[in-house]
């Protein structure tokens, strides 16, 4: 049996929340090892990186997720008992709720959606003297997410349910304040949206057969139940408040644009695939899931090593994004690489990886690519702004993380 490389710290919960995404991929370096462990909020945790990790991490004979997301998580971002936390066949019969929805009809709608709110906002961009990007993103994309999902709202709801769901976003990686602002949004949000399933369920309110609040308000567990309210509002959620997340790849795109003004002319006359190509890149390049979590579900050995039973297991997802033996010269943004991408789903997993069905691999990923192949037109063809002197840093011990401005325009001017 071969000893896993370990790392010297009693504990490093401090230096991960010090380090933020440079935590895991520095650790590899320093092992040589895409197997090292170290130990994470008191217990040991087992951390795997490269696209053989990934493959491993997937294998549901050895992984299951119960019991793997820390309480800090489950209270803010992801709330209770939902997909995340299911195993096997609980987890496919909830999966397939959320795989149904996500036909390429549906896509294309929600896409046309975000272009024709993003058209509305654009007038009054145009009125302002300056525009911060991300805050006006986020209100496009939850806007378009209720239409999309056949939420109701008042006109009222729009700006406090966009907050609530950036603020559940933004607690992942925080503690203190930014945790305690995300456990109380996410405590509004599930009230907001549990009245309305209960509403729906008792013919009060009308929802639209195909959406999901119709999909989720009836869909009934393998024991023949419906959801909880609880439960419900918690899917319903998971579904609207990862599209908001979007919001930080958009502004990542206008930052791209800015930096690399090829791409906007590539954007606007290039190949038809390069707007497929740059949202990948987008997706690869800029940091936003740290890593993932998993248990060993019984002992089992892999190259000599031996995995517990129990055992916190952790998956360097923003390492393997950039991992220089898959990625040349990964450091550098690239949308054509895209051009020769083998397609594994081991190797790029910005949003999770193996599949769909039976595994955890993110629900919303096709959603997020058209989302972002449309933002990145609109931003190259839709309008002309300028981009003043201001703060465009990323700070990578941030999770999640922005570039510091939030990214202002000015000049404002609708071309389309
Ligand atoms: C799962 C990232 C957008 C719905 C995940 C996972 C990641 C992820 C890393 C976990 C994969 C795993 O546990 O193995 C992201 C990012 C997004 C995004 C970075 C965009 C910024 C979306 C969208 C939706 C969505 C737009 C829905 C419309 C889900 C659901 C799961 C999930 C339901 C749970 C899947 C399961 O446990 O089987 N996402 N996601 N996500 N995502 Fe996303």
């Amino acid at each position: 049996m071969t000893a896993i490389p370990k790392d010297k710290a009693l504990d490093s919960t401090l230096s991960f929340l010090r380090e933020g995404y440079h935590f895991l991929p520095q650790r590899r370096k320093r092992h040589h090892s895409d197997i090292f462990q170290m130990r994470l909020m008191g217990e040991k945790a087992v951390c795997l990186s490269g696209e053989e990790g990934a493959a491993l991490f997937y294998n549901q004979e050895h992984f299951q997720r119960e019991g793997a997301l820390p309480r800090r998580i489950l209270t803010t971002l992801m709330g209770q008992d939902g997909v995340q936390t299911l195993d096997d066949a609980a987890h496919q019969h909830r999966k397939a709720l959320f795989m149904k929805l996500m036909t390429p009809d549906s896509l294309h709608q929600y896409s046309t959606l975000v272009a024709e709110t993003w058209r509305a906002y654009l007038r009054r961009w145009e009125q302002l003297e300056q525009v911060v990007l991300f805050p006006e993103v986020e209100e496009v994309l939850c806007r378009a997410a209720c239409a999309w999902a056949g939420v109701p709202f008042e006109e009222k709801d729009i700006k406090p349910l966009t907050r609530d769901l950036s603020a559940m976003i933004d607690a992942f990686g925080g503690v203190g304040p930014r945790h305690a602002k995300g456990k109380l949004a996410r405590h509004r949000a599930e009230r907001w949206v549990g009245k309305m399933i209960d509403q729906v369920r008792a013919g009060k309110q009308y929802a639209v057969e195909g959406k999901a609040l119709h999909a989720i308000s009836w869909h009934r567990e393998l024991d023949g139940k419906l959801l909880s309210t609880h439960v419900a509002s918690v899917e319903l959620l998971n579904l609207i408040r990862p599209i908001v997340a979007i919001g930080r790849f958009v502004v990542f795109e206008a930052l791209a644009l800015h930096e690399h003004p090829r791409c906007v002319e590539l954007l606007r006359t290039g190949p038809a695939q390069y707007a497929e190509w740059f949202a990948q890149e987008i997706r690869r390049f800029y940091p936003f899931t740290p890593l993932l979590g998993a248990r060993v579900r019984a002992d089992f050995e892999w190259h000599g090593y031996r995995f517990r039973k129990g055992t916190l297991t952790l998956l360097d997802v923003h390492g393997i994004n950039h991992d220089e033996r898959q990625w040349e010269h990964p450091h550098l943004f690239r949308p054509e690489r895209f051009r020769e991408w083998n397609g594994s789903p081991f190797n790029f997993i910005p949003q999770g990886g193996g599949d769909y069905a039976h595994n955890h691999r993110c629900a919303g990923e096709w959603l997020t690519i058209e989302a972002l192949k449309t933002t990145a037109v609109l931003l190259a063809t839709s309008m002309t702004y300028e981009v003043p002197e201001q703060d465009l840093s990323i700070d990578l011990t941030r999770m999640p993380t922005l570039p510091a401005s939030g990214f202002i325009i000015r000049n404002v001017r609708a071309t389309a």
